[in-house]
């Protein structure tokens, strides 16, 4: 495997059409994102994008190509500093290859970097592939219960 992993820090054409690609491999109902809805996530101090790059074509499609992306989530509450890691998703043709692994190695080295002692995510259980990276990497289950409100 040779992926790039960078830090997003303008959105072009090329990432929209990179997220076209790869947020229906995530979550197949989400709307499309735009231009702007991207550039919320790259500006905002509290959100950083990483992309795979696909470093001489060995991932399957094109040299260059962007093949997955990660976002690492930073915020500052009452009992510390929390990181969280979201919307981890490799391009179909890509995966196997340790390309989610290297986003997420990127991600952790990132928040250790601004100081972050733990990070949280969730991953559906269904989710077989997700599960048994983040297993890998050394994550472990929490005994807490995950509730979400909706309008
Ligand atoms: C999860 C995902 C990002 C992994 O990307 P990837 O580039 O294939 O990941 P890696 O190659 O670094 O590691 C894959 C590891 O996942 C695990 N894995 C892959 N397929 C698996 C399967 N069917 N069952 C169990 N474990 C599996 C293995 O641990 C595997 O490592 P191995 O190939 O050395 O055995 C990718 O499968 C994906 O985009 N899935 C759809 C979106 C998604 O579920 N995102 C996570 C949201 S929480």
């Amino acid at each position: 495997m040779s992926a790039t992993i960078v830090a997003v820090r303008a959105v072009t054409a090329e990432l929209v059409a990179a997220f076209e690609r790869l947020l229906p491999q995530l979550s197949p109902g989400a709307p499309p994102l735009d231009a702007v809805a991207l550039a919320e996530i790259v500006d905002s101090p509290a959100t950083e994008l990483f992309v795979a790059r696909d470093g001489d074509g060995g991932v399957g499609v094109g040299a260059g190509t962007v093949v997955g992306a990660v976002t690492l989530v930073v915020f500052r509450i009452p009992s510390g500093l929390r990181a969280r890691i979201e919307s981890l998703v490799v391009d179909r043709d890509a995966r196997r290859r340790g390309v989610g692994e290297a986003l997420c190695r990127a991600a952790l080295a990132r928040a250790s970097e601004r100081g972050v002692d733990t990070v949280d995510l969730t991953s559906s259980p269904a989710r077989d592939a997700a599960n048994g990276l983040y297993r890998r990497l050394g994550f472990t289950l929490r005994g807490t219960n995950v509730y979400r409100w909706a309008r």
